[in-house]
């Protein structure tokens, strides 16, 4: 057997990070073991300012000695307080509950960012150019050279800018982040990046920037909004050398650096890139380079105060995607099909002449005649033009833009055009992956690939509602739907952590919270200017509580709790002593983009917005008190426990008859009230009963964006899995595998985004909205019988729960915890069902066993012994088992199971 062991060190959720701000940062790591039932049962962390001085133990920074615990994520640092740009080093060995104990780990590291904001001595630089009409101006380059006598023991640069910045020393780009700093509420919190550049420094040396508008002063919104954040870009630089004789140097950006424009003519999110090769200026960010035509820079003045370290992923170039076909369209036109909607750019290779150009355009769908369609991206342009500078084979790849695109147009490429020449860069934050789903299904599995692939394109910094129109916000409804999803496909405790500061920090002084975060509607026009938008601004509370089911992560709850308790108190002055929320002049999204079909007999799928608003504000509310009860803020806890209670009063007295009908009777309604437990306990086989009838009596879903991802759950929660099933399995509009007919390879924005015919839906309408991929939960949860023990979050106590059915043979869930690698895997074989789980060491579980009767399970092709059948418990739904760590494959005749 091999010997137990400590792998897998992270801080703060990331490995070795450098240029953080957390002032106690949290500690993880994992227990490798073969064995069974395997806990941790104490730990030692050490750190210290040296590799060497860790591994021997001596002038330790801190040691947390021995501390009796099975804590293994999140451990706080407890050692002094850290300064600026200190490294440590740290490493942990653990002791189980076999009474041994691990050797120490390898040393991992994390390493602080500027804390004390003295230090920022270098000062913004821009060019003279300001902003005064809607019209993208060329990016900026900027350079300075220096150089170095001594020897280098490191070097960090920190770097920031207003717009974004790709940056440059000695001619090669630093690091392969993209569209940094990143998307923050600019005015309140700028991030900055640190790079470890120790290898790249030479004697001579050049650093080099280009700016682009980006977020900052490019489109946004689909208002025309154009320089939301400023009409000037900057660029902020401070490289720290330290030298191996113990002096150190700092070049910072001033007013000496030069400034140019280059071949970079127009970038923006939206519109794409104009690239004119012939303007190059070869050498620009290497010494020696003649930089006489630049001009000199100005200084900004701009707060240093709201610099901040980044806590969520970098957005990466991920992945590579090659054309699967070349197409000439009826109307002539030449397009690539990538077989797949991304989110990215095309990288063009081209030879030909001077001054020669090309055209690239992207669009997500071809038309019902097959010609390229670009309505849907409404005033998004995502066009990129390439100019050939025609000296021999040139590679263009965009800098400052993306688009959601499938089908490439490609127009004037000089020479034959073949499918090498094109490759899809696939772009998103660099969330790690961490659940799979499949199924006996191949369109089920298809569905699971749609919703990560949505997700995976709308992860860009910000959770966004689509990647392709004039839109790509972060709509704050959208991503509290999905973000359970989101949490089983990817790691996104960071990437949460960082969008949820921008939230508290963009929300009103009165608690409202906005529709989109960051902010880029309040004090606009119309409705969506209005904030405060039930199941919208609900974020404010269910993404921090996802993220601590999902993490453990307390951290998170203690530092949105100021922002969640503003918004559910704001929720209580609106709803005012009757408690229910039904300001007829609020405005709300409601059940959002409903079916709502034109039968004649139907009668609706519309759920007033007063009982949506009254049943989200008693679920905030209730979490909000459980989460009052975690962090130990006692006083609370009564006073939002009471005001649940009489918002359940009120919805109960306003909503439901007493015969347990709701009086909107839709399939949202009854799916939100069951679920958020609203409904009398008296009462809930009557309106289960309502629930299923609807879904019986439509052969089909009716519900919106908020409906949609309680549907399935709630089924199964009332014991309709069949109805789950069938809902799951329908192929017709409106369903989920409907789009899959229509060769969708993500999620579309509305049910019919597409008709059977072919037929687009002008106007809002995106093929890439997550939002409707929030059945994912249910098929992790359920199909796959994967969850989260609410209890005991974070997967420290597992619930493995499969929930067979649908005419599906097997399910395979898997995701990697922090604790390691969890699997729930069924298969229906041979009148048999064999039931495979994996429980990482330090974690327990409890496990059904759909349908199953104590002597007829075997385990491992055993009869259960002893020490298991004391767990046993038979429960309506079959036999629950408690288990420790380890591997185990369960196999009992299947004839009763619900196929
Ligand atoms: C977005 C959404 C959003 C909605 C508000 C749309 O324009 O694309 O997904 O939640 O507006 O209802």
């Amino acid at each position: 057997m091999k010997k137990a062991e400590v792998i897998n060190l992270v801080t703060e959720y990331k490995i070795n990070p450098i240029g953080i701000d957390v002032l106690k940062p949290r500690l993880g790591w994992q227990l490798n073991s073969g064995e069974q039932n395997v806990m941790q049962t104490a730990y030692e962390i050490r750190v210290a300012n040296s590799k060497k001085d860790l591994e021997s133990g001596k002038n330790l920074i801190w040691s947390s000695q021995k501390v009796e615990s099975d804590q293994s994520v999140n451990v706080v640092y407890g050692g002094p307080a850290l300064t600026s740009m200190q490294r440590v080093y740290w490493q942990v060995r653990i002791w189980d509950n076999k009474n041994r104990s691990t050797s120490w780990s390898s040393p991992a590291l994390w390493e602080m960012g500027i804390l004390d904001r003295s230090l920022w001595t270098a000062s913004y630089i821009a060019m003279d150019d300001i902003t005064t009409e809607k019209k993208s101006h060329p990016s900026q380059y900027f350079r300075t050279e220096f150089k170095t006598k001594k020897a280098i023991k490191s070097a960090k640069v920190q770097v920031t800018s207003l717009g974004v910045y790709e940056l440059y020393l000695n001619g090669e780009k630093v690091g392969n982040d993209l569209f940094t700093p990143g998307y923050t509420t600019y005015n309140k919190r700028l991030q900055y990046q640190t790079y470890d550049v120790t290898e790249m420094l030479q004697g001579n040396n050049a650093i080099g920037a280009i700016v682009g508008d980006g977020w900052y002063r490019g489109n946004i919104g689909w208002k025309g909004d154009y320089a939301f954040y400023g009409k000037q870009l900057a660029l902020l630089v401070q490289l720290n050398i330290n030298y191996t004789d113990g002096t150190n140097e700092t070049i910072v950006s001033n007013g000496e650096w030069k400034a140019s424009y280059g071949p970079i003519l127009e970038s923006d999110m939206y519109n794409g890139e104009k690239y004119d090769a012939r303007l190059e200026m070869d050498g620009w960010a290497q010494s020696g380079f003649d930089d006489n035509k630049w001009t000199k820079v100005q200084i900004l003045d701009h707060s240093k105060e709201i610099l901040v370290a980044p806590q969520g992923p970098p957005v990466k170039a991920i992945d590579e995607i090659k054309p699967k076909k070349l197409i000439t369209t009826p109307k002539g036109e030449i397009v690539l099909d990538l077989g797949q909607n991304i989110v990215g750019w095309a990288r063009m290779r081209v030879t030909g002449n001077k001054g020669d150009r090309v055209i690239l355009k992207f669009a997500e769908v071809l038309d019902k005649d097959g010609n390229f369609y670009t309505k849907n991206l409404r005033a998004a342009e995502a066009t990129d033009m390439y100019t050939l500078k025609g000296d021999g084979e040139e590679i263009f790849e965009p800098h400052f833009t993306s688009h959601g695109f499938r089908y490439i147009q490609v127009i004037d490429y000089p020479g034959t055009l073949s499918l090498d020449d094109i490759t899809g860069i696939v772009i998103h934050s660099d969330i790690a992956p961490t659940g799979s789903f499949t199924t006996s299904d191949p369109m089920i599995n298809q569905l699971q690939s749609n919703i990560q692939w949505g997700q995976k394109d709308n992860f860009l910094d910000i959770p966004t509602d689509c990647p392709q129109r004039d839109e790509r916000a972060g709509w704050t409804g959208d991503a509290q739907v999905f973000s359970m999803t989101a949490a089983y496909n990817f790691d996104v405790a960071a990437f949460y952590t960082k969008w949820l500061k921008d939230l508290a920090l963009d929300q009103h002084e009165n608690g409202s919270v906005t529709n989109v975060v960051p902010d880029i509607l309040t004090g606009g026009e119309g409705v969506s200017a209005q904030g405060g938008a039930t199941g919208w601004a609900d974020a404010a509370v269910i993404i921090p509580w996802t993220v601590y089911q999902s993490y453990g992560d307390k951290r998170i709850l203690e530092e949105q709790y100021e922002s969640m308790k503003a918004w559910v108190d704001f929720i209580a002055v609106k709803s005012g002593k009757d408690y229910l929320w039904n300001d007829p002049k609020h405005w709300h999204w409601g059940d959002w983009l409903a079916y709502n079909a034109d039968k004649p007999d139907y009668n609706g799928s519309v759920t007033e917005k007063d009982l949506i608003a009254t049943a989200y504000a008693y679920y905030s509310t209730t979490l909000l008190a459980k989460i009052a009860a975690i962090i130990g803020k006692t006083e609370d806890v009564g006073k939002y426990k009471e005001q649940a209670v009489n918002i359940k009063k009120a919805f109960i007295q306003e909503y439901i008859t007493p015969n347990g009908r709701l009086v909107s009777h839709t399939q949202t309604a009854y799916a939100m009230a069951i679920s958020f437990d609203l409904i009398p306990e008296g009462l809930i086989e009557k309106s289960a009963a309502y629930f299923a009838a609807d879904i019986e009596k439509f052969g089909h879903l009716t519900t919106g964006f908020l409906g949609t991802p309680l549907l399935c759950t709630t089924l199964s929660k009332i014991g309709r899995d069949d109805l789950a099933f069938m809902l799951l399995n329908r192929k017709e509009f409106p369903s989920w595998l409907y789009p899959i007919t229509m060769g969708a390879t993500t999620i579309w924005e509305r049910w019919d985004t597409q008709k059977p015919d072919g037929t687009i839906i002008e106007g809002m309408n995106s093929f890439n909205h997550y939002s409707y991929g929030a059945i994912g939960e249910w098929l992790y949860t359920h199909v796959g019988g994967l969850r989260i023990d609410p209890e005991n979050p974070g997967y420290k106590h597992i619930i493995f729960d499969p929930h067979p059915g649908g005419g599906l043979t097997s399910a395979d869930a898997e995701f990697l915890s922090l604790y390691g690698k969890i699997k729930s895997a069924w298969e229906v074989k041979d009148g048999k069902f064999h039931y495979e789980v994996v429980i990482p060491a330090n974690t327990t579980a409890s496990v059904t066993l759909p349908e199953a009767t104590p002597d007829s399970i075997h385990l491992n092709n055993s009869k259960l012994k002893s020490d298991l059948l004391k767990t046993l418990r038979q429960t309506d739904e079959g036999v629950q088992l408690e288990l420790g760590s380890g591997t185990y494959q369960f196999s009992y005749p299947s004839e009763k199971l619900k196929l």
